[in-house]
């Protein structure tokens, strides 16, 4: 299976996936490395493993449909058989969210549905939340709201700031995603409706 990836950060969960796929954890391959940002660091992260990149600059294109169209179709030229959005800092149109409907993957540094939206971290410690964490959802029209398939939780501890508890989180989002897209291109993940199923079996 082809595994097309899309980045716009530092490409920390990207690596964790490579490296994953690298150690023979995950059955299938890495065939490209997409980001919005010319100056993404998962582009030098994808070059260090020998992963072609391809940018599609979103402030090079005059709306939001002309750009999702543009990624859109290369995306498309990789053939993928997931596409694996990894810090990608976009909201798409529900346009393409429906061609990629059922196998396209997105990570969320919170224990949906608590906290959609940014800066979760901040939000969590200000609730003095107990506990914190990342989530694994199909991605479908609703904003960080598509079917939950895997949940890593972590507690939240008295002395954190947000970037401390982001720290813990992302670790827990680099043994996390790796696992959801084993499942994924195993077969025994999928999308049924508007649930996850493992093995049949919803989540
Ligand atoms: C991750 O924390 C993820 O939860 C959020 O953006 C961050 C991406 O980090 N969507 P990286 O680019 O994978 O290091």
């Amino acid at each position: 299976p082809r595994i097309v990836v899309l980045a716009s950060g530092e490409g920390s969960n990207f690596e964790a996936i490579v490296e994953a796929v690298e150690r023979g954890a995950i059955a299938a391959r890495v065939v490209a490395l997409i980001s919005n940002r010319p100056r993404a660091g998962a582009l030098a992260r994808a070059a260090h493993h020998g992963i072609p990149t391809r940018i599609v600059d979103h402030t090079g294109y005059d709306g939001r449909e002309a750009f999702d169209a543009a990624l859109a179709a290369a995306i498309d030229a990789q053939r993928p058989d997931l596409v694996v959005l990894a810090g990608f800092m976009r909201i798409l149109t529900p346009e393409f969210v429906d061609r990629y409907l059922g196998r396209m993957l997105n990570i969320h540094p919170s224990l949906l549905p608590r906290y959609p939206g940014l800066d979760t971290h901040a939000r969590a410690l200000a609730d003095g939340a107990a506990e914190h964490g990342a989530s694994i959802h199909f991605v479908t029209r609703e904003l960080d709201g598509g079917p939950v398939v895997l949940q890593g939780r972590i507690a939240v501890l008295a002395d954190d700031t947000p970037a401390r508890l982001a720290a813990r989180v992302q670790a827990v989002e680099h043994r996390l995603y790796p696992e959801a897209i084993a499942w994924f291109v195993s077969g025994r993940l999928r999308l049924d409706g508007d649930r996850a199923t493992l093995d049949g079996n919803p989540l």
